[in-house]
């Protein structure tokens, strides 16, 4: 069965159950400020879950394309794209979880002929606190479907703990086993809908020593681990509830929101955990093959190359038919992203200029006769590539310029000196792997492990850097020290609204514990003044902001009023970070970085104390309790990360 079938066959299996097909909507969301790309299957649905009649009905299907640009740099290992189609069905208060559960199963293993052995479901646990039982129902109908095919499925209370045992149905709690657009009940806007969800999961089984391979191997695995043993390949979320001021309350009606990842299920098929293998990416394979002279799988290396071109440009490939244009902003700024990743990882390859739209027209072909749309663009996907593949290759050829002279200087059998081998990457894009065989062609060498330093001198660097200065020094970056650095922001961004905005930090000390923020102001803050201050913070915190960050010139920086202190300490290029809805930023400041991703992950601050320290200038203290989970390294990056 090819991707394109299995997807018409899903598209006919809820036809014949009363379902309209739906076309899939394009991937920049018409008429929704809020998020940038459609990265979900309901997203175009929103006002018909919360009750608005669909002209098709109440039993809707469709395949979605989605782009998730959060997974960008992930990209390269077995699983993680940034363009994949979600098979989505809904019912709008027509049949609920009794349906949809047999029919998931019955689709999957009937229709699709996966083992049921091999498949495991997941139901949330419950949460006593915001009032939303554990959900048995969901647990009955799965033990029913398995008892259909002669499997006795036990559910586990505690499924992290008992590891995998004999058991197939797992409770999880919130962070796993609920859905809405913003994630768990806590970061749930108000009027946001959601619900609890059943996952279902595909065991690659003989693939084990995955998990013996995986940064998780110290713990027991299980379908959420992570080691990539088990893929999620459906999601039914019972979309029911909807956020209000005080907790939640049921939609007028109970809906039915399933999402299942058209790829994935091809990877379960294929019964290959490495999704590149499925059909839906053959044609730009053998283009890449042939082009390149290797062969996909043959050296890690390239293969993750291989992934990553292959990701890169079917992505590039959809967002510009659907009008993203390579840009330096908005949703075109993630096309010239896509692509300039895709041509760097090419040099690995060793790929011929103009492969990008080769490899585009490839997608294209593949996808011919499901989505005739695309054909009708390929003339123009293909002029665009072309011109944004020979800018950046400009930008490359200038560096190879400059690595003649340098390697030049160099004599036989030398060594290139690392700084110029980081100057290589870090201005003109080489690749490091590309300045080691260049230099082995004029008979020298480059100090590879002096570069890997380099480069995480450099990170590490720009993540403090300005910062650093401006800021008087982060201690570490430590979770909790990027958390109170957010926080750090938010406060001043709420003092300056208080107080006034000729408010400005004079220094600044951030450790795990707690921040302290040095500020001129005349005189004491009353206690008014700092209520109103940590009420305005916390109000802004608890609306779970996205944070990213963006590299401009210091003059558009200072065009957009960031905060700041535009003296000698900021070169001509700074990295400004941005905390708030995209256009609506609740803050704007110079930084270094790191911070969270999501201020949720920051907690509820508090001040503590309020001092003076010298004429003029005074000192808070604050602390911060009750951030969301947030793992170590884990950081906002240069990527407006939306909603999804
Ligand atoms: N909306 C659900 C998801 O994206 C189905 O997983």
């Amino acid at each position: 069965m090819t991707s394109h079938e299995l997807r018409q066959k899903y598209l006919d299996f809820f036809k014949a159950r009363g379902h309209a097909v739906l076309p899939s909507a394009p991937l920049l969301p018409d008429n929704d400020p809020t998020t940038l790309f459609t990265s979900s299957g309901m997203q175009p649905l929103v006002p018909f879950l919360l009750g608005e009649k669909h002209p098709e009905g109440n039993r809707l299907v469709n395949s979605q394309r989605c782009f998730r640009a959060v997974d960008m740099d992930e990209v390269g290992d077995n699983r993680h794209t940034t363009f994949f189609e979600m098979l989505g069905n809904w019912s709008l208060g027509s049949y609920f979880k009794a349906e949809q559960i047999p029919w998931v199963f019955e689709f999957l293993t009937t229709e699709v002929g996966l083992d049921p052995k091999r498949l495991y479901g997941t139901v949330f646990g419950g949460n006593a606190e915001i009032g939303i039982p554990r959900d048995d129902e969901a647990v009955a109908l799965w033990k029913e479907v398995y008892a259909q095919v002669g499997i006795d499925a036990i559910a586990y209370a505690d499924a992290v703990t008992l590891g995998m045992r004999d058991g197939r149905i797992f409770y999880y709690d919130e962070k796993k086993n609920w859905w809405s657009r913003s994630g768990v009940p806590a970061n749930m806007p108000v009027g946001e809908p959601g619900g609890p969800d059943t996952e279902i999961f595909w065991d690659f089984g003989v693939e084990r020593e995955l998990h013996e391979q995986s940064p998780w191997k110290a713990l027991p695995c299980h379908v959420n681990c992570d080691c990539g043993r088990f893929f999620e390949i459906g999601n039914s979320v019972f979309m029911q509830y909807q956020r209000v001021q005080e907790g939640f309350k049921e939609l007028p009606q109970k809906n039915v929101d399933f999402g299942g990842g058209l790829e994935r299920i091809a990877a379960a098929l294929n019964d290959s955990p490495d999704m590149f293998l499925i059909d839906l990416f053959a044609k730009s394979k053998t283009i890449l093959e042939q082009s390149s002279g290797k062969s996909y799988g043959a050296d890690p290396e390239h293969t993750k190359a291989f992934r990553v071109v292959m990701d890169h440009l079917r992505a590039a490939t959809f967002l510009i038919a659907d009008g993203a244009l390579p840009s330096n902003k908005d949703q075109g700024y993630f096309t010239r992203r896509l692509m300039r990743r895709a041509i760097r990882f090419g040099n690995v390859l060793d790929l011929r200029p103009g492969f990008c739209a080769d490899v585009a027209a490839a997608v294209i072909e593949e996808y011919a006769r499901s989505m005739p749309y695309l054909t009708t663009k390929k003339d123009d996907v293909a002029l665009i590539m072309q011109a944004e593949e020979e800018k950046f290759r400009k930008t490359l050829a200038v560096g190879l310029k400059v690595f003649e002279q340098a390697s030049g200087a160099v004599s036989a059998g030398g060594t290139l000196p690392t700084q110029q081998t980081f100057d290589l990457y870090q201005s003109y894009g080489f690749p490091v792997e590309m300045t080691q065989e260049l230099a082995v062609e004029r008979g020298i060498m480059i100090d590879r492990a002096a570069f890997d330093e380099e480069l995480k001198k450099h990170q590490e660097r720009s993540r403090s850097g300005a910062g650093q200065k401006f800021h008087g020094g982060l201690a570490d970056h430590a979770v909790n020290t990027v958390r109170l650095h957010t926080a750090n922001h938010m406060l001043l961004e709420s003092m300056k609204r208080v107080l006034g905005r000729d408010v400005n930090q004079r220094g600044s000390n951030i450790t795990s514990e707690r921040l302290r923020l040095d500020f001129n102001y005349p005189e004491r803050l009353t206690t008014q003044q700092i209520a109103e201050i940590e009420t305005l913070t916390n109000e802004h915190l608890s609306k779970d902001l996205p944070v990213h960050y963006e590299v401009m010139p210091l003059e558009q920086a200072r065009a957009e009023n960031a905060t700041g202190v535009f003296d000698e300490r900021y070169s001509e290029t700074v990295k400004v970070y941005k905390m708030g809805a995209l256009g609506q930023y609740y803050s704007v400041e110079i930084c270094g970085g790191p911070h969270v991703r999501h201020t949720s992950q920051v907690g509820t601050l508090k001040i503590t104390k309020e001092e003076a320290v010298s004429a003029g200038i005074r000192r808070i203290k604050a602390v911060i309790s009750g951030g969301s989970t947030m793992a170590e390294g884990e950081q906002a990056g240069e990527e407006y990360p939306g909603r999804s």
